[in-house]
């Protein structure tokens, strides 16, 4: 079988809230030394996670594609001839979206704004209205979801279904099954997958304290962790990926995992 191999890359830190030029340039330092063809960035990483008001949501979300961010991320793209896919809060009018967005070395290429949202999301962004998407790019087939996106089977198998080789999966996660349960999420859909989280902690106001449990990694088509950071690693952690291995969805001579499937039977 041919091999279409490509480097992608999580860079996992602890964002400073409020603070975005500090973590803008956290992220041009960490690319200075290594950049692989695909970068994936948390969610949310530039403002940090925890808002507790709709103005502090209002003052840190931007437009998207004209925001600081984006242009940020499309710059960083152009120049090193990468992709990033990033998280960000976005501004549409006066809606808020929980959003990623995929930029190249030809500039801004889209965004996905997150489906599921998680615990207090709900009190300032609306859920995403963009549906799961999949870009067909210069290094190969790339799907988004957002953190808590992956305790939803069907979002990763809507980004297999939809041709997705590579699902990048900005992360802000507390809960502690992520990590363990991506194998089983690529393994089923024959994807790989590149989860960006974040470290530290965020008590905000009179909030519940948030920890962020970090272990971002990269898992592959089989089931494997390639790659794993610890719970507090600032670290960028890369891995070679064979796109063909997500490519050929046969288990054996008779097994097909996504020719086999009977949606006939499933509900909706
Ligand atoms: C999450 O979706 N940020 C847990």
């Amino acid at each position: 079988m041919i091999s279409y191999c490509m480097q992608a890359g999580f860079f996992q830190f602890n964002t400073a809230f409020g603070r975005k030029q500090e973590n803008l340039e956290k992220v041009r330092s960490a690319a200075r030394d290594t950049s692989p063809d695909l970068l994936v960035l948390p969610e949310f990483f530039a403002t940090g996670y925890q808002f507790i008001s709709r103005d502090e949501v209002a003052d840190l979300s931007e437009p998207v594609p004209k925001g600081e961010t984006t242009e940020f991320l499309a710059g960083l793209s152009r120049e090193k001839g990468i992709y990033i896919v990033a998280g960000l809060p976005e501004r549409d009018g006066d809606i808020f979206f929980n959003s990623a967005v995929l930029t190249g070395p030809e500039g801004f290429l889209g965004r996905y704004r997150k489906t599921h949202l998680y615990f207090e999301e709900n009190l300032f962004f609306a859920p995403g209205n963009t549906g799961f998407r999949v870009w067909d790019t210069k290094i190969g087939r790339i799907g988004i979801m957002i953190c808590f996106d992956w305790f939803f089977p069907e979002s990763a198998r809507t980004l297999a279904l939809r041709g997705a080789e590579v699902i990048a999966h900005p992360s802000n996660l507390v809960l502690p099954y992520c990590p363990q349960s991506m194998p089983v999420r690529c393994l089923e859909n024959r994807v790989y997958a590149v989860t960006a989280n974040r470290t530290g902690r965020e008590q905000r106001g009179n909030t519940q304290a948030l920890t962020f449990i970090g272990q971002s990694q990269i898992t592959s088509p089989q089931g494997e962790i390639v790659v794993r950071a610890g719970i507090d690693d600032e670290m960028l952690g890369t891995a070679d990926l064979d796109l063909s291995r997500a490519r050929d969805k046969k288990l054996n001579d008779f097994n097909d995992l996504i020719k086999d499937r009977k949606p006939a039977l499933y509900d909706s």
